[in-house]
């Protein structure tokens, strides 16, 4: 029967291949009809129930024979820990040994990169460069593909302001239109152009939504978000994702406003859903609907069940409860079948979409894998979006770029240079990734430094900042025996990533003390930060010469580092989350309101406004701010036209002129402000940019088109609409950094 069914959905596809979209639509879903039709309400359900691949007896789950359950057709998919050989058994048995042969989803986290490991998602999202990011997922998406993986738990789309939080890492940073312009980017890298080409997969958009707001940044926490935040804010992401194709969507852990993610009717049927018509299927977070039981909002696993099914969790991931409590559910009436037809059918055509069943195994060829794991070409685009992704944050006499001729030796101090440990270099969730293939700082400093300049490595702390007296004191005599301190600190890997909420957000431990002490010295220092959120350097930024944020910068760290230092790399990389000057700033974000109390400029000290006592306002370095070893020079904004209306485009265009002796890019960027509206409106919000190259001496015109979409946002009565009056338009290459002009939206 398996085979037959097998049989019929390929030669279907087959003749399908060359008819239009709708029709070929229609098609999968009469092949899927005829299919559910057949299915049994536990093989039904089953195709709602995705597993972990390798057992943990974690406090959650039940240990399944999962052998015996893929045979009992009760698995719809499967998170593998394990290797292609295990994947492919469990695909045969499948296909051969369970009643109609569905195939599986093999499912993964794949958040940048696969085994070449790319900068961090928020690394990443410091480069402004849509099309790098979208072939640094692309690259994934081929190395995921390869090895069996056809569905990957990525992109991450939660917005966060919040440098506590440990999630950051993972996100494009604190701004909407920024995050959204990026989500599509994501969505187009792994899923490509066509679900069937075998080197795509399908991506999830997760956590939907409002994951980021989790109170005081701690991770699982509760979040209190508006309906007009969260649509202005935390779902345009989503959005923009759903509009891209997205295939999946996973819900979030948290609950907003007293309603967990997993259980919520407005997030997963009236947005999702009614008004954004998403076609594919939703997959709970790990154990979500389990975790409806510690929230307070189901008294059992049945209740978990019935809340989170008929809010529109289409499937569970891992808890089993689905599998457990449904069939039953079913027979009494609690839940419709219809229903979950509704819910099978998401699954199943997405199967079919993938190419599934006219061929179970194509994503399971070990000779692929070996052509693409770790290829040269997805290193060598790992390294470009690295430097890309460094953000230059201070550069005293143009130190950087080295000159090693003015020097005979260099102090390296830093205890992640040459280490595989702690994801130090590659950060968290690095999927499959081999350290043992990542290019530490010492093996390119042996490689390109050691052949011109003599240079000595001491770690002058541990992994989780601990500095020990003798370690300090090994620092600074390297230091005092070097003309140059090349200084790299910061938090490790495992500091940031899902559970790495912290209290703290300056540079870990005792560092601070170590750069000063090091500074004392009077040697040039040049800091390079690792890290997996914003932190506060406030302490130390004027104490070193240069300082650059590398993030974590993946397998190709230590040739992207030293092409950075010697000026091989360019920096352009502009900061996503504002770097606070205070930690007791955060959350600090730079679309803030104006309040009713602003004060007149970054100095006023009166009482009374809206700054604190002992702290400035304003962050240390904001949003959109990055040096470059060149320097640019942007001419006031002008507009073609002062008044508008509705229907009319605005063009806004400017010159930027490199005005340095060096090739670079700079991120040009517009910010609109709408002065007067019916409910508060943010100083600044970012609309458009630009990411430009530009020789030495050479000079563009930069235009942007402003439409009425643009100016829209949720009115008093909670309606998208533009509201005529004036608007200010800023240009410059940092959200500090701007120069107005104004216009007049007509009625
Ligand atoms: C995370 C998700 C992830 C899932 C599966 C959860 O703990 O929140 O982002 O996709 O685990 O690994």
């Amino acid at each position: 029967m398996k085979y037959l069914i097998i049989l019929v959905f390929s030669i279907f596809t087959m003749l399908s291949c060359s008819e239009e979209k709708h029709r070929k639509t229609e098609k999968i879903s009469n092949q899927v009809d005829q299919l559910i039709q057949k299915m049994s309400l536990k093989e039904k359900v089953g195709q709602l129930n995705m597993l972990k691949g390798l057992y943990s007896t974690d406090i959650y789950e039940q240990e399944t024979d999962l052998e015996k359950a893929i045979k009992a057709g009760q698995v719809g998919g499967i998170t593998p820990y394990t290797d292609m050989e295990q994947l492919i058994k469990w695909q045969k048995t499948a296909v051969d040994s369970s009643r109609l042969g569905i195939p599986l989803f093999f499912s993964f986290d794949v958040v940048h990169g696969y085994q070449t490991m790319f900068p961090i998602p928020l690394a990443q999202s410091c480069s402004w460069d849509l099309k790098a990011i979208e072939n640094a997922d692309r690259i994934a998406a081929i190395e995921a593909s390869a090895s069996g993986i056809n569905w990957v738990f990525g992109p991450v789309l939660d917005l966060c302001r919040d440098a506590r939080w440990g999630r950051n890492m993972e996100t494009a940073g604190e701004d909407a239109y920024l995050a959204s312009q990026i989500a599509k980017a994501r969505v187009r890298g792994y899923q490509g152009k066509n679900l069937k080409d075998s080197l795509t997969v399908m991506a999830c958009a997760k956590h939907f939504a409002g994951y980021g707001a989790v109170e005081g940044g701690l991770d699982y926490n509760a979040a209190e978000i508006s309906e007009r935040h969260m649509r202005e804010y935390h779902l345009k992401p989503f959005k923009a994702a759903v509009e891209e194709g997205i295939t999946t969507v996973m819900n979030a852990f948290n609950t907003v406003n007293g309603i967990p993610s997993t259980q919520n009717d407005f997030l997963l049927k009236t947005i999702l859903q009614n008004e954004w018509s998403f076609g594919g299927f939703t997959v709970s977070d790990a154990n979500s609907i389990y975790e409806l039981i510690p929230h307070g909002v189901a008294k059992d696993q049945r209740e978990a069940a019935i809340k989170s099914f008929k809010s529109g969790s289409n499937t569970d991931l891992w808890s089993e409860i689905y599998m457990q409590e449904l069939p039953k559910l079913i027979e009494e009436g609690v839940i419709s079948e219809h229903h979950i037809n509704e819910a099978v059918r998401r699954v199943l055509e997405l199967k079919q979409k993938l190419g599934l069943f006219e061929d179970p195994y194509r994503y399971l060829n070990p000779q692929r894998q070996k052509k693409f794991l770790g290829a040269e070409n997805h290193r060598k685009a790992s390294r470009e979006l690295a430097t890309k992704s460094f953000v230059l944050l201070e550069n005293k006499d143009a130190i950087l770029p080295l000159d090693l001729k003015k020097y005979n030796s260099i102090a390296l101090i830093g205890p992640m240079n040459d280490s595989r440990e702690f994801r130090d270099l590659v950060g968290n969730w690095a999927a499959r990734v081999k350290v043992e293939e990542t290019v530490t700082i010492v093996d390119a400093f042996e490689q390109r430094i050691r052949p011109e300049i003599n240079y000595t490595q001491t770690a002058g702390c541990g992994h989780w900042g601990k500095c020990k007296e003798d370690q300090i004191r090994e620092a600074v005599t390297s230091l005092q025996n070097s003309d140059i301190g090349i200084v790299v600190l910061g938090e490790n890997g495992y500091s940031s990533g899902e559970g790495g909420s912290k209290t703290d957000v300056t540079l870990p431990g005792n560092q601070e003390e170590l750069i000063k002490k090091l500074a004392a010295t009077g040697k040039p220092i040049i800091l390079l930060v690792m890290a997996g959120r914003p932190l506060v350097l406030t302490e130390i930024n004027e104490e070193v010469d240069a300082l650059m944020l590398c993030w974590q910068p993946g397998t190709e760290a230590g040739n992207a580092i030293v092409d950075m230092l010697l000026g091989e790399a360019n920096p352009s990389g502009k900061l996503t989350m504002s770097f606070p000057y205070h930690q007791g700033q955060v959350p600090i974000y730079y679309n803030h309101l104006n309040t009713g109390r602003p004060p007149k400029n970054p100095e006023d000290k009166r009482w009374g406004i809206t700054k604190y006592s002992d702290a400035p306002r304003e962050p240390l370095y904001p949003f959109g701010y990055g040096l470059s070893y060149t320097s640019f020079e942007i001419k006031p904004p002008e507009l073609s036209h002062s008044h508008i209306k509705k229907s009319d485009t605005l063009k806004v265009s400017t010159v930027l002129k490199n005005t340095g002796d060096r090739l670079g890019a700079e991120v040009v960027q517009l910010y609109i402000r709408d002065l007067v509206a019916s409910v508060a409106r943010p100083i600044k919000e970012l609309k458009a940019f630009k990411r430009i190259v530009l020789k030495p001496g050479e000079e563009q015109v930069v235009t942007f088109q402003i439409t009425e979409e643009d100016l829209k946002f949720w009115d008093i009565n909670m309606n998208f609409i533009a509201e005529p009056g004036q608007f200010e338009v800023y240009i410059g290459n940092s959200s500090h950094h701007l120069k107005k002009v104004s216009f007049t939206l007509k009625p």
